[in-house]
């Protein structure tokens, strides 16, 4: 009672945002608990095995989006101390001014190439991409449906647009058309999905919804962060896995996962790139992506592409931990890519088991609401083409063994 009044005491001498904000304890209550699992310090490369702040010895890493293993490849490091030498640290500058350099141009036309598109912009975020080219390309008077388990980023763009929005449900086609029959076919319309479900691994059906899209003349974007590299031929990402590449009108991409570093594209027609160079809010109004990093993704662009033997390696990690996952009775949804969702549904267990795997030496991240439905709450396991089979062993052995102590198997 004494502490509550006095709480209330002290609200009442705040602003009312700092009162709202006070209110917020969640973290603090998890810090309490010990099993806080957010901002690990890792004072090492990402590698499949790191070194974390404050621990003794090695950790496995099983939560990077490093699918292709080259975030410490020195072929990489090199490019990039190239570039700062050559370019200096930053472009001080967004590329429609004073921030586009020759390197941005190459790796917009080399990314061009690879995906058979007339072009390419570049975003010094994948986030950045998705968020200003969707209210930028459907605005009043237009519509955007969207699966209603896409990206973060996705659902930005959705919130800015003037467009109306509509999502349908998770993959599911039939629902895609439902929504679409209800708008005129003369109307401005854009699906946008995921091509990789960045949470639970599963991947949007692109062959059906390029079928559908055409009929009820609608443009079609897919993300294909968590395809690119993972999917398709060298790894040009799920479309391609399904031939219909030149069919998706809008690619998007992020260097942050397969590439090895960060920012990221769209790919499109000539008269897309063009409108959208000269309107996308977070291409205009942002600093260009950093040499070294533009350096970085031409080469990890080229390594893709001349050593297919790390995708090959990555879907051999990829089976061989899916089966041992399956063979122990985890439960991990409808995955079919290197993400390996295993289901918890309860959150404190969920911050229990990523704490109780850090202090056994493996790295996996916590997935709640709102990345998922409150009620999916998971453990999120990434393969990447450089783990070995004996580090997938040792990982799953303690994985198992940290949900069997806490009853969810
Ligand atoms: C599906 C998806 N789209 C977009 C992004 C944003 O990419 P970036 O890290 O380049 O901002 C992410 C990153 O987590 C993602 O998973």
């Amino acid at each position: 009672m004494l502490l509550c009044t006095l709480k209330i005491y002290i609200l009442s001498f705040m602003k009312p945002l700092q009162a709202k904000l006070a209110q917020y304890r969640a973290p603090q209550e998890a810090k309490a608990a010990g099993i806080y699992p957010y901002f690990t310090p890792i004072t090492s490369e990402q590698n499949t095995e790191v070194y974390v702040q404050g621990r003794q010895g090695k950790v496995l890493m099983f939560g990077s989006n490093s699918y292709l293993g080259l975030t410490n490849d020195p072929r990489l490091k090199e490019a990039a101390k190239r570039a700062i030498d050559k370019y200096g640290t930053g472009c001080a500058g967004s590329p429609f001014l004073n921030g586009t350099l020759d390197i941005h141009i190459q790796l917009q036309d080399e990314l061009a190439e690879f995906l058979g598109k007339e072009g390419v912009m570049l975003f010094s975020a994948g986030f950045l991409a998705n968020s200003g080219v969707i209210p930028d390309v459907v605005s009043r008077g237009d519509y955007l449906f969207y699966d209603e388990r896409v990206h973060a980023s996705i659902m930005e763009g959705k919130l800015i647009t003037y467009a109306n929005t509509q999502k349908y449900k998770h993959n599911d086609m039939a629902d895609l058309e439902r929504v679409l029959q209800k708008v005129p076919l003369e109307a401005c319309k854009l699906v946008v999905t995921d091509g990789v479900f960045s949470m639970e691994g599963d991947v949007a059906h692109v062959d059906k919804m390029v079928d559908i899209c055409n009929r009820y003349n609608a443009t079609l974007m897919v993300d294909e962060a968590h395809g690119l590299g993972v999917f398709g031929r060298e790894g040009r990402g799920t479309c391609d896995h399904y031939g219909k590449l030149k069919d998706v009108e809008l690619v998007m991409g992020t260097f942050s996962k397969s590439l090895a570093s960060v920012g990221g594209f769209i790919a499109s027609d000539k008269e897309t790139i063009n409108w959208m160079k000269h309107s996308v809010r977070p291409y205009i109004f942002t600093a260009s992506i950093t040499p070294a990093s533009t350096a970085s993704v031409l080469e990890a662009l080229h390594i893709m592409r001349s050593e297919p033997e790390r995708n090959a390696a990555l879907w051999d990690n990829q089976r061989y931990a899916f089966n041992a996952f399956k063979d122990l009775g985890f439960e991990i949804g409808n995955t079919s890519t290197p993400i390996i969702p295993l289901f918890i549904r309860d959150d404190p267990k969920t911050f229990a088991i990523t704490h109780q795997l850090l202090e056994d030496g493996v790295f996996v991240t916590p997935v709640i609401a709102p990345a998922v439905p409150g009620d999916e709450t998971l453990i999120r396991v990434a393969l990447m083409a450089t783990h070995t089979h004996e580090q997938i062993d040792i990982a799953v052995e303690k994985i198992y063994k940290a949900f069997k102590n806490l009853q969810v198997l």
